[in-house]
Formats: C-alpha cells, sequence, structure tokens
C-alpha cells in the first residue's frame, strides 16, 4: 500500500487530495494547522522541523507527497505568504525528500498558481530562489498591492520545481516532481469571491476561464495522477485552469535554439584534438 503525505489536509485542494487517495485504499498522513495526523504551523523554521518530526514519527517511507498548504494574498500579510507559500513548501518537500528516497514509484507535487503568470523576475523571485528568507520578506513587503508577494512566491516555486527535478537528489533517484498552477477554483480560500449569485457572475467574468469556475475535486484528480501513474512528466507546472493560460497565450510556447545534433561515437573525439591538431 502507499503512502502519502498531504499538507494543507484539512480544508480546499488538499482536503480532496487525501479523500481522493483515501479512496484508493492508501495511507494519508495529513499535515495541517490544526485536524490533521500530524499539526505543524509552516510560516517557522521550527513548525517546519516539527513537521518533518511528526511524519517521521508516523514512518520511514513516502511513496507520495503532496505540499497544497498555502495561505490566499488576500488578508495575509506579506511575510506570512512569503513564508507559507514558498519557504513552508520548499521545507515540506526538501525535508521529506529523504524519506522518499526507499519509496516505491516516489512521486511529489505542489500547488502552484495561475498568479505566477503575472508576477515578474524580481528582488522577490530571487530572494526566495537564493533561499533568504529575510530578503524575501523584506521585498514582498516594499510594494503594496495585495496580490504581490502570492504571484510572486508562486513564480519562486515554479521556478524552484523545475531547478530541482532533474537533479540527481531528484530525478537521479527516481524521484519525479511537479507542480499544478490552478485558476480560480471553489474552496474556502475563495469562497468570498463566490458567495451568492452576483459575486460570482462578477468573479466569472474577470477570471476569463472558458471552463468556468473550477472544483477541489478536479485539481485533486491531478495531483492524484502526478504523484501516482505519472511515468515520464517532471520539472512542470501543469495549468488546471479552465483554459485561462492557453486562451491568454495562445501564441506563446516555450522555445530552444537549434543544437546540431552530433553523433553519439563522435562525441568524444569532438573535444579531443587529433594528432597535429591545434
Ligand atoms: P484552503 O484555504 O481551503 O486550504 C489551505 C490549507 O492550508 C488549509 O487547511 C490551511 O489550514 C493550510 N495552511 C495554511 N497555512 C498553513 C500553515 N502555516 N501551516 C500548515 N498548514 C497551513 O485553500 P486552497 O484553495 O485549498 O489552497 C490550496 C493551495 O492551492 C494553496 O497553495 C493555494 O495558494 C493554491 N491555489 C488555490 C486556488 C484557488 O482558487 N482556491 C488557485 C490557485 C492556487
Amino acid at each position: 500500500m502507499r503512502t502519502y503525505v498531504v499538507t494543507g489536509s484539512s480544508s480546499g485542494i488538499g482536503a480532496a487530495t487525501a479523500r481522493a487517495l483515501r479512496r484508493r485504499g492508501f495511507r494519508v498522513i495529513g499535515v495541517d494547522r490544526n485536524q490533521a495526523e500530524v499539526v505543524a504551523d509552516l510560516s517557522t523554521p521550527a513548525g517546519r522541523e516539527a513537521m518533518v518530526r511528526g511524519v517521521r514519527r508516523e514512518t520511514d517511507v513516502v511513496d507520495g507527497l503532496v505540499a497544497a498548504a498555502g495561505v490566499s494574498g488576500v488578508r495575509t500579510d506579506p511575510a506570512t505568504v512569503v513564508a507559507v507559500n514558498y519557504f513552508g513548501v520548499v521545507a515540506t518537500l526538501a525535508g521529506l525528500r529523504p524519506l522518499m528516497v526507499n519509496g516505491t514509484w516516489p512521486r511529489a507535487a505542489t500547488v502552484s498558481s495561475v498568479a505566477l503568470l503575472r508576477a515578474e523576475d524580481d528582488e522577490l523571485v530571487e530572494a526566495c530562489l537564493r533561499g533568504d528568507e529575510t530578503a524575501a520578506v523584506r521585498a514582498a513587503g516594499a510594494k503594496s498591492h495585495y496580490h504581490y508577494a502570492y504571484g510572486a512566491t508562486k513564480r519562486a516555486l515554479s521556478y524552484w520545481v523545475r531547478r530541482a527535478a532533474g537533479t540527481t537528489a531528484w530525478a537521479g533517484k527516481g524521484i519525479l516532481l511537479n507542480a499544478v498552477a490552478p485558476g480560480m477554483v471553489e474552496t474556502p480560500m475563495t469562497s468570498y469571491l463566490l458567495d451568492g449569485q452576483e459575486k460570482r457572475a462578477a468573479t466569472l467574468e474577470r477570471v476569463d476561464q472558458p471552463l468556468g469556475i473550477g472544483t477541489a475535486d478536479g485539481v485533486a484528480s491531478l495531483l492524484v495522477w502526478l504523484t501516482g501513474d505519472n511515468e515520464f512528466v517532471t520539472g512542470q507546472t501543469i495549468f488546471a485552469d479552465g483554459g485561462h493560460e492557453s486562451v491568454a497565450g495562445a501564441r506563446s510556447l516555450p522555445r530552444q535554439e537549434q543544437r546540431a545534433f552530433v553523433p553519439p561515437a563522435s562525441r568524444a573525439t569532438a573535444t579531443t584534438p587529433r594528432v597535429g591538431e591545434r
């Protein structure tokens, strides 16, 4: 039986993921601030360490990990957004990775957001990627827009996933690592935008999602696949956003420069000068 750890397990996307995994007969160790197998506050270094200790008390091996705990940028101070949405998530992924090394078919996933699309590659993103929480908190407080820290930390998180996934610590150990980027999904985090017909209609118009507002179960099913059947996808941020990203960027796809194909047999000699050659 597979053993999963799911953070943010008492509400919204994390709760839906934990439910879906349990329905499949898997063991789920939930992590949250309350009502979870492991109660921990991921906004502080001490809480993150307590989370790792708490999970280790429950199991020696983790096969699947879903880091879904997060806070909204609305009515949450920027320092907490930075602490939970970036440093709490990275500490979860990095802190529990050693338990995944001996896992069977080990896979991890986290939850980014379409908000990353509107963030800049600026000082806050760079401070996150350097692992400098103090500088990140300072940078987050420098701009007053309530959504600033939220978008920047999600952008940094998706970069972190891209950078980590291919390394010897992750791919080298056979551990796949991805993110999902949901659009507007109905959970307790977004209920203030969706309660009542008028508010719902106004939100729907603003978010530009051809498939409408999403559900926590819809995002959970992707997280279950990424941490289950997924065989060949790693380092990706997959937009689960009812079409928002594809419509907004219909002509934007990643591009790489053409690289000349060097047949394997000649690769070794390509860098080795022949006798008489300089
Ligand atoms: P939610 O508010 O329903 O659930 C978040 C969970 O994280 C809660 O159970 C909460 O207690 C836990 N959590 C928050 N701070 C914590 C801390 N310091 N320590 C431990 N646990 C903590 O929200 P929802 O919507 O399920 O969000 C889950 C993830 O999805 C978040 O990362 C959020 O940013 C992301 N997301 C949500 C979208 C939406 O429309 N609902 C859209 C895009 C991304």
